[in-house]
C-alpha cells in the first residue's frame, strides 16, 4: 500500500479499539492538524493557483473529517481531550530539508503525502480489525478520502519539482519512515 516498507501490525487495532474516547480524541486533532497543514502550504505556493485551489479543497476536506469525529465523540458521551502530542509526526518533520526554497516546498509536501499515507494505512487496519460497526464505515470512508489526498501531495511535489528526482526523494522519505515507524503501533493513537 503506498510502497509502505513496513505495515502495521493488526493487534493495534485491538489496542485502539480498547480505548476509543483516547484514539477519537487524537484522530480530532490530527484531522485539526491536517486542516491547518494544508492551509499553511497555501501560504508556500502562491504562483500555483491549480494547486491552491486543489489545497483549499483538501482544507475543507480535513475540517469536515474533524468536525465529523467531534460529533462521533460528542454522541457518544466521550471527553473530548486536550491537543495530543504527535511524535512520530514530529520525526518526520525533522526529515524535511532546509535547502533551496523549491526543495523545501517539495518535502514539506511529500512529509504530507507521507502521514496521508500511513494514516490511509492505520484507517485500513481499523476498519478490517474493529468490531464497533459505526466506526468500520467511518473508518472506510476516511481511508478512502487520505489516499485521494497522497496521490495530490504528491502530483503537487511533482509539478513543482524535477519529477524524477522527486520519485528518488520520495523512496527516501519511504525508507526514513519504515525505521522510525518500527517503534510505533503500540499505543492507542492514530500513529502511535
Ligand atoms: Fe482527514
Ligand atoms: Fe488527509
Amino acid at each position: 500500500m503506498f510502497k509502505l516498507k513496513l505495515l502495521t501490525d493488526p493487534r493495534w487495532a485491538n489496542i485502539a479499539e480498547g480505548n476509543l474516547e483516547e484514539i477519537l480524541t487524537d484522530h480530532a486533532w490530527c484531522e485539526q492538524k491536517a486542516t491547518t497543514n494544508a492551509i499553511t502550504l497555501i501560504t508556500m505556493l502562491p504562483e500555483y493557483p491549480g494547486i491552491i485551489t486543489e489545497l483549499l479543497n483538501i482544507a475543507r476536506e480535513e475540517l469536515d473529517h474533524f468536525q465529523q469525529v467531534h460529533e462521533i465523540i460528542k454522541k457518544r458521551g466521550y471527553e473530548f481531550g486536550r491537543e495530543r502530542k504527535d511524535d512520530y509526526v514530529g520525526q518526520l518533520f525533522k526529515f524535511i530539508v532546509q535547502g533551496s526554497r523549491e526543495d523545501y516546498i517539495v518535502d514539506r509536501l511529500l512529509f504530507a503525502a507521507m502521514i496521508e499515507a500511513r494514516s490511509c494505512e492505520r484507517f485500513k487496519v481499523l476498519t478490517e480489525n474493529i468490531k464497533d460497526e459505526e466506526l468500520k464505515t467511518f473508518y472506510k470512508e476516511l481511508m478512502i478520502s487520505e489516499a485521494n489526498h497522497y496521490t495530490a501531495f504528491i502530483g503537487f511535489a511533482r509539478k513543482l519539482g524535477d519529477p524524477e528526482k522527486v520519485n528518488q526523494r520520495w523512496e527516501e522519505w519511504l525508507t526514513y519512515e519504515s525505521e522510525i515507524i518500527k517503534s510505533y503501533g503500540k499505543k492507542e493513537s492514530i500513529h502511535g
